[in-house]
């Protein structure tokens, strides 16, 4: 090994504290376990103990920790290159654009690189304005999440008081207001307080209201996640998805999807494969690149694109290892895993429904693919978010040998959403783990 690889390796707790001293986080729960090593849907600390990893990190880490033929291809391709400047071409990235426009919906062909989540969605935005010269408003949903960067960040539920109190987008709102919101379609905790065996799709009719009256001027674009995953992992209604998309078609309005979570987890390479309804922008970020960083548009055939004179550039836009890493993800995703994901995740969603008739604190389960909800409640009838119980799961999780995602406004959706590979063994033993660290919390949440 390295020397100097050992080395860090071997820092001690006490210097840790040292370090830590220098290090500034704008996010992020801290105070979890120290990781060290990872394999598949594993990872372990540096006291030896460990856990299954239900977050992917950040839902990244498509094919787990240290996939052997990830690491192989980015091995071998960084003997040739690893940064290139955006203007040189190089042949994993035509290879990876040409892929990506051959899996994307029919019109959707032309990809641009850039450097993650928010980045990609800015590019969209950009596209978006071009189209629209009259433009200047984009509408967004309640609930949903863009990035922080200062560009997105107005988009995201963290610049408003949806969890009860403003947070840190909040102090940004002077150089972050180009966004209108509208109700989601949150079925299970509508946020117009309907019941959808009779709601006639309002939250559709405030949209179209809103273009109309609540808009100055046209507005450029509706951006939304097709299935909102920091907001509580919430499935939209198909329909709803096609009364916007019909919106969008009657006024020009161009349709972006934040695919940056959805991407291949919902069980299909995109959200178009699992509602049937297409969108005129993809965005894509986090697992596309198997964990390595690499941000992408897919533009329809209709928009105007980028031109090369400044628009959209970014010095390390063409990771030419994190494309090679995304050809071989997107092999693997067809060659097989992207079946285990809609086979697991079924499983998975079969199983904690059972479970829910044992456990009302399980208010809702929602599934698609690998992209696994279960919003917590005290009280199945009245639906209070079960805040603190989801809390004591998560610690619980901790001291059980695994890792649980947390969403929702109120922080009480629990998520499982980890490697796209995981086993039928590991499933079962992620349940098994769920289900002892939910008793354990139940017992302390009502004893508190
Ligand atoms: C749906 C969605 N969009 C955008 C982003 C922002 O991506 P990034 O953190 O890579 O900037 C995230 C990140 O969590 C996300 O979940």
């Amino acid at each position: 090994m390295d020397p100097l690889l050992q080395k860090v390796y071997d820092i001690q707790k006490e210097e840790m504290k040292e370090c830590a001293r220098h290090l500034m986080l704008g996010g992020g729960t801290r105070g979890g376990p120290v990781l060290k090593r990872g394999k598949g849907c594993w990872v372990e600390d540096i006291d030896g103990n460990r856990y299954i990893d239900c977050t992917s990190q950040s839902w990244a880490l498509y094919l787990g920790y240290a996939n052997d033929d990830i690491n192989r291809i980015v091995y071998e391709h960084s003997q040739n290159l690893t940064h290139v400047h955006q203007g040189f071409d190089t042949l994993p990235r035509f290879a990876l654009a040409k892929k990506l426009a051959g899996i994307a919906p029919e019109e959707l062909n032309r990809v641009s690189f850039t450097v993650g989540g928010g980045p990609a969605i800015e590019a969209a935005m950009k596209i978006a304005l071009k189209n629209r010269e009259e433009a200047q408003e984009f509408i967004c949903l309640y609930d949903s999440y863009h990035g922080v960067t200062l560009g997105t960040m107005g988009a995201s539920w963290v610049s408003t008081m949806a969890s009860g109190k403003f947070i840190g987008g909040s102090r940004f709102t002077r150089l972050t207001r180009q966004f209108i919101r509208v109700p989601n379609p949150y079925c299970y905790r509508c946020p117009l307080d309907l019941d959808r065996k009779n709601c006639e799709m309002m939250c559709l009719t405030l949209l179209k209201k809103t273009v109309e009256k609540g808009v100055n001027g046209p507005t450029t674009a509706i951006i939304l996640e097709p299935l909102q995953a920091s907001g509580g992992q919430i499935i939209f209604p198909k329909e709803y998805l096609q009364g916007v998309r019909d919106l969008c078609d009657e006024l020009g309005i161009v349709l972006i999807y934040d695919e940056i979570q959805t991407y291949a987890r919902i069980g299909s390479f995109f959200a178009d494969g699992y509602y049937g309804v297409a969108p005129d922008i993809i965005v894509l970020g986090k697992g596309l690149g198997a964990g390595f960083p690499i941000g992408a548009i897919i533009i329809s055939d209709k928009l105007k694109g980028f031109d090369p004179d400044s628009e959209e550039l970014h010095t390390f836009a063409n990771n030419s290892v994190s494309q090679v890493a995304s050809l071989k993800l997107i092999d693997l995703l067809e060659k097989g895993v992207l079946e285990n994901c809609r086979k697991m995740g079924e499983y998975l969603g079969r199983e904690l429904r059972k479970l829910q008739k044992e456990f009302p604190q399980m208010g809702d389960v929602r599934q698609a693919g690998l992209h696994i909800g279960v919003e917590l409640v005290n009280d199945p009838v009245t639906r209070e978010p079960g805040t603190r119980l989801m809390s004591e799961v998560r610690k619980a999780g901790f001291g059980n040998g695994i890792f649980f995602g947390v969403g929702g406004m109120a922080k009480n959706v629990l998520k499982i959403k980890p490697p796209l590979i995981i086993t039928r063994d590991e499933a079962d033993t992620v349940l098994e783990r769920f289900r002892k660290s939910l008793v354990s919390s139940i017992e302390r949440s009502v004893k508190k």
